[in-house]
């Protein structure tokens, strides 16, 4: 385990292990892995007002609207566990998320140290999504072929038992995808231009991957293009 201070954030489309390398790197910093994505479901199944109000845009794969996705994320990151750092996975997603986040960045005299971009081509996605399975207690992603549990169905940290999420079907993962090039994208120049972009190949296996993250965080960043 590290105790170096770490603000990161996991920035891809759906399904290219943003929550497998954010939990990973959470327990290697000891830091909280904030996923707004397990934030809104765990809201949506105790159906708390700000589950209901999230849950149509959810299921159908659109993005909530800022106000309360940035409302949300502001209240987790002044908690004292955050205070050392945080994996942000899922967050920002328009360029109205990043600029808050700029803002309470320069509130909070912290700074971000770095954004990794993970690289998986579409068909690799697709694949990843149609056989994810989801703790329904504490949200650890599995898959049938590349991350099975050591038990069918059940979660191997929690005991949970293991469910499709309702927005891993083909039509939503569509949706999402789309989502993702039209809002989400333009956050790659952003933060190239910011000096703070890191692209990692999310090809192979979760540990290759969780290796190649690791040395992105310790290698200068990229030149400006
Ligand atoms: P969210 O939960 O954030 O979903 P997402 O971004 O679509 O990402 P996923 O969770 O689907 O994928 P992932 O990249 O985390 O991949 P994973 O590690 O699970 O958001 C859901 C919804 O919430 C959004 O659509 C929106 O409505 C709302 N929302 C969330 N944040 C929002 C925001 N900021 N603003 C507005 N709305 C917001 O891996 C996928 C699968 O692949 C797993 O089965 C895994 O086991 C497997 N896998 C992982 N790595 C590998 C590997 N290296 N090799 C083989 N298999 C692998």
């Amino acid at each position: 385990m590290s105790t170096r201070e770490l603000r990161l954030i996991l920035l891809g489309p759906p399904g290219v292990g943003k929550g497998t390398q954010g939990r990973k790197l959470a327990q290697t910093f000891a830091i909280p892995e904030i996923a707004t994505g397990d934030i809104f479901r765990n809201a949506m199944k105790a159906r708390t007002p700000m589950g209901l109000a999230a849950k149509s845009y959810v299921d159908s794969g659109n993005l909530v609207p800022d106000d309360v996705t940035i409302g949300l994320v502001e209240e987790r990151l002044a908690g004292s566990d955050a205070q050392r750092g945080f994996i942000l996975d899922g967050f920002p997603r328009t360029a109205a998320q990043a600029t808050a986040l700029d803002a309470l960045m320069h509130k909070s005299s912290q700074r971000l140290d770095a954004v990794i971009e993970i690289n998986v081509q579409s068909p690799e996605v697709v694949r990843r999504l149609t056989g994810r399975r989801l703790c329904a207690i504490c949200q650890t992603p599995y898959h049938n072929d590349s991350a099975p549990p050591a038990v069918p169905d059940v979660c191997d940290r929690c005991g949970g038992v293991l469910v499709v999420r309702s927005d891993d079907d083909e039509a939503t993962v569509l949706t999402r995808l789309a989502e993702y090039e039209r809002k989400t994208s333009p956050l790659i120049s952003y933060y190239r231009a910011a000096g703070l972009l890191k692209v990692v190949d999310g090809n192979g296996d979760v540990e290759a991957v969780f290796r190649r993250i690791l040395s992105a965080i310790q290698s200068p960043v990229s030149p400006v293009a």
